[in-house]
């Protein structure tokens, strides 16, 4: 059986967590006075916020964190009713530990609707000498204000590339693999700040070859920037057919799509030393690309009209 990293490396110690500095902090203090309030775990995907949550049990409780701990769904466990049965189930057994409570971890909590959160609520209260929960959701706003009352919201991040950098070379020296600076920068870049896409992305590598930025770039449907710079100055610079021939071997060879390739620009104009106006005309010349491919117009003429566009405003600029 083979071990998916992003397991295999899940932090068990509020240490090993990279990034969110300030929230692992508070974790840690909590876990040193042996309390706990109620908490809203939010921020994007793959950042930390169950991992955090396992890890706060594994510390407060050690062996035992399992009788000590239930994860629920809110958008599996079907309805406020079952969440409720869980609930009242675990709570009803008093905690084995010296602390006097056990964590319920509410995953995906902003997908209940607000009359589910409200009932839920009332479970918080009748529950909460022995209970404490822990929410994780995108956007703590979607959370009714009379649950944000009674937590403490902490807001985690995108991985910054640096601390990633850091999990990585961890996970490297494990894994007996060595990975250099292009390379690292191609999986802080791809995976924004996602960090079990990061693993991912880098598990799917290192089992089917060598650790390249090109590889990387290739095997997460994405090309390389430099692909992109050299498309864009093309257009820019009037060389319709050159820029024609580019974008081809993008969608032929490498199995872009229209849309792939309009998101790619976007990324990298973004980054870009283009003046403001030239960059802004660019920018819109892409969002209407983009609207007009999701509508379902064809990617080629699209893609063509982009280039012609693109032209214009290189033109205009010279
Ligand atoms: N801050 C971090 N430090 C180290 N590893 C991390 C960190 N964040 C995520 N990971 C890795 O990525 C995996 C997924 O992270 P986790 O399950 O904590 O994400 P999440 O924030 O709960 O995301 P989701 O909103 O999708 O549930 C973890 O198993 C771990 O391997
Ligand atoms: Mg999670």
């Amino acid at each position: 059986m083979i071990d998916i990293w992003t397991e295999k490396y899940r932090p068990r110690k509020l240490s090993d967590i990279v990034g969110q500095d300030e929230i692992i902090r508070k974790l840690q203090s909590f876990v040193r006075h042996r309390e706990l309030p109620h908490l809203i775990f939010a921020g994007p995907a793959g950042v930390g916020k169950t991992t955090a949550a396992l890890s706060v049990a594994i510390e407060l409780f050690g062996e035992d964190w399992r009788d000590n701990f239930l994860e629920l769904n809110a958008s599996n466990e079907r309805g406020i009713d079952v969440i409720r049965d869980n609930v009242k189930d675990f709570a009803r057994i008093m905690p084995s530990n010296g602390l006097g409570f056990k964590i319920i971890f509410l995953d995906e909590a902003d997908q209940l609707t607000p009359e589910a959160q409200a009932a839920l609520r009332r479970t918080m209260e009748l529950y909460s000498s022995a209970t404490r929960f822990i929410f994780s959701c995108n956007y703590s706003s979607q959370i009714i204000p009379p649950i944000q009352s009674r937590t403490v919201v902490m807001r985690f991040r995108p991985i910054k590339p640096e601390d990633m950098k850091k999990r990585i070379e961890v996970i490297a020296k494990q894994e007996n693999f060595t990975i250099d600076d292009d390379a690292m920068a191609a999986i802080t870049e791809i995976s924004e700040g996602d960090m079990r896409k990061a693993l991912n992305i880098l598990q799917t590598i290192k089992s089917s070859g060598e650790m390249t930025a090109s590889r990387i770039y290739e095997i997460s449907g994405m090309a390389n920037p430099k692909q992109y710079k050299s498309l864009l100055s093309k257009a820019l610079s009037g060389l319709f057919d050159d820029a024609r021939e580019t974008l081809d071997s993008m969608m032929i060879e490498q199995g872009l799509s229209g849309i792939d390739i309009v998101r790619g620009i976007h990324s990298v104009v973004r980054k870009e030393l283009i003046s403001p106006r030239q960059k802004l005309q660019i920018i819109m010349a892409l969002g209407e690309s983009e609207f007009r491919i999701v509508e379902g117009s064809s990617d080629t003429i699209q893609l063509d009209a982009l280039m012609a566009r693109l032209a214009y405003i290189g033109q205009e600029f010279n």
